[in-house]
């Protein structure tokens, strides 16, 4: 069975738009998120796009600040700390990834946690992982809300996650390790030098593949009436009008015949990462509404 992300992400922004909505009615002003993009990367401009794409339809307000490539480090920190005093903004991001001559962790760890929707402070990354409140960074809470959507039994369930990132994996394995629901797993997490892999997802009953190589698992490697989830999605060259197609780190067609349930690429974790953003600048605004 398809596990929707694209239906599962509108019904949720439907929700997301009705909050707002009455938050408006009450006379305060909308959440306002304001994104980073600093330079030309084609994606990142598709990413970003699709996220003021997302505040728009939830009725949120959303600056996009585009710096040239040649933008320097102090610069972008300027920016940031500019935003972090400025409180008609609830949430910042900064595309990642930032050119070579800008340190990711500095700009990351200047976002103010409070308007950290992404997640990437070290203060949102140790909060998770004491389980307490937080922002919970997007692609990962957009998968938790999937499997939740979808009441996917997690507690006691062995759970797999291929990839190590400081975005997806690590704390994927946190979260569905925690004590809540979706969550009670039993969690490996493998990664480039794992021995024996197939060993491993084989004995998945929840597979979570962040990998960023195209069709990495394929359906022998898969359990039967596993649930799969897979975070990748990387162009790779085709003689179509785009010049490429979108490939998962899951090799769909066998892996679809084997699990219980998949997510497609596109369709599946894609749109519910933009939800996760939509839902933590929310949370931001009512941080500061509601208290
Ligand atoms: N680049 C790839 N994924 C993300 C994300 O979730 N947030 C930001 N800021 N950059 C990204």
């Amino acid at each position: 069975m398809l596990l929707k992300g694209k239906e599962t992400a509108n019904q949720i922004k439907e929700e997301i738009a009705k909050e707002v909505e009455a938050i408006v009615n009450t006379g305060v002003r909308a959440p306002h998120l304001v994104a980073i993009l600093v330079g030309e990367d084609g994606a990142s401009k598709t990413y970003v796009k699709n996220k003021e794409l997302a505040c728009q339809k939830v009725g949120f307000s959303s600056t996009l600040i585009r710096l040239p490539e040649e933008t320097t480090e102090e610069e972008l920190l300027n920016k940031i700390e500019e935003i972090n005093n400025d409180d008609s903004i609830d949430g910042m991001i900064v595309q990642l990834p930032l050119p070579k001559h800008i340190s990711e962790n500095k700009v990351t760890q200047a976002i103010h946690p409070a308007k950290d929707v992404d997640g990437f402070h070290d203060v949102s990354i140790g909060k998770l992982t004491k389980g307490q409140d937080t922002f919970i960074s997007a692609t990962p809470y957009g998968i938790i809300q999937l499997l939740d959507r979808y009441n996917i039994e997690t507690k006691g369930k062995h759970c797999v996650v291929i990839g190590r990132s400081n975005i997806v994996g690590r704390p994927m394995s946190i979260l569905m390790s925690r004590s809540g629901n979706p969550g009670n797993c039993t969690v490996t997490v493998c990664h480039r030098h794992t021995q024996n892999l197939e060993a491993f997802t084989k004995m998945a009953d929840i597979l979570i593949v962040a990998v960023g190589i195209p069709e990495f698992v394929t359906g022998d490697m898969v359990k039967e009436g596993a649930t799969v989830i897979d975070v990748g999605i990387t162009r790779v060259d085709a003689d179509n009008s785009k010049g490429y197609v979108l490939k998962g780190d899951v090799h769909f067609d066998s892996a679809e015949k084997v699990a219980g349930y998949i997510t497609p690429v596109p369709g599946g974790v894609g749109p519910m990462t933009i939800i996760g953003l939509m839902q933590n600048t929310l949370k931001s605004h009512q941080a500061k509404f509601n208290g």
